[in-house]
């Protein structure tokens, strides 16, 4: 898979996959646009949802260049939340990717770095009361021992990787999700949402990043 950096509106930079065509965020800003999905959409609103939690699990499908993980780690800097989050990632970058992508804008780039020597299949304190476990694994074969509040689904667009936007997925998701969880991911199309409500989730359209007129955000209501 041969990749290149590229910029993107918003100055912040992400990977292509020059093959596929296809990029790790919006070509339209990578930055705003995980801020729009997956902190605004997904991590402030399980926050405004569970004021009076003490702990936060979060699963992501894709860590990829680790810029949604670093985000929620900047997020959550002052938080005194016990965080355990889980990045999957089938195709992990090289060090000379993550180390070309300009990262410093993302939040705290000490962390940043110590995301990536991160070993593999094992957790670490990445801050203080917040831990960060990197498994380099595909969804399809992943099976976790828990559940988590909030999932960022954030594999690559259906036209580049379609198999992973079929419903069982989705259920997939659902199974992974507590009681209240939340799942988030840019795409809107019609065959995700039903696939979402399929699987019991209260789903919203909400209106989407820059370029992108909605996304997706699904709960796991008490009576799912
Ligand atoms: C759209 S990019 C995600 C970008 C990432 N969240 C970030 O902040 O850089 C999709 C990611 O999913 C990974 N991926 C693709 N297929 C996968 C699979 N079957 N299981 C796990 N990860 C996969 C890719 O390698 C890539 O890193």
């Amino acid at each position: 898979m041969k990749r290149k950096v590229i910029r993107t509106g918003d100055g912040s930079n992400t990977l292509e996959i020059t093959d596929l065509n296809e990029t790790y965020h919006s070509r339209h800003g990578a930055l705003v646009e995980a801020k729009h999905v997956f902190i605004d959409a997904g991590l402030s609103y399980w926050l405004s949802q569970n004021p009076k939690s003490q702990s936060l699990s979060i699963f992501e499908m894709g860590l990829g260049t680790g810029m949604n993980a670093l985000l929620t780690f900047d997020f959550l800097e002052n938080s005194p939340l016990r965080l355990n989050y889980l990045g999957l990632e089938a195709f992990p970058l090289e060090s000379k990717e993550w180390l070309a992508m300009n990262a410093e804008g993302w939040g705290n780039y000490n962390q940043y770095l110590k995301l990536h020597e991160a070993e593999w299949n094992r957790a670490i304190e990445l801050a203080p009361n917040k831990m960060i476990h990197k498994v380099d694994q595909t969804f399809e074969s992943f099976e976790s021992q828990t559940s988590f509040d909030l999932i960022y689904y954030d594999a690559f667009g259906a036209r580049a990787q379609p198999e992973l936007w079929e419903a069982r997925w989705f259920e997939k998701c659902a199974n992974l999700l507590n009681t209240g969880g939340v799942f988030v991911t840019y795409a809107a199309k019609g065959s995700v949402r039903r696939a979402l409500e399929a699987a019991n989730l209260r789903v919203e359209r909400l209106p989407g990043p820059p370029g992108k007129r909605e996304m997706l955000r699904a709960t796991k209501t008490p009576q799912s």
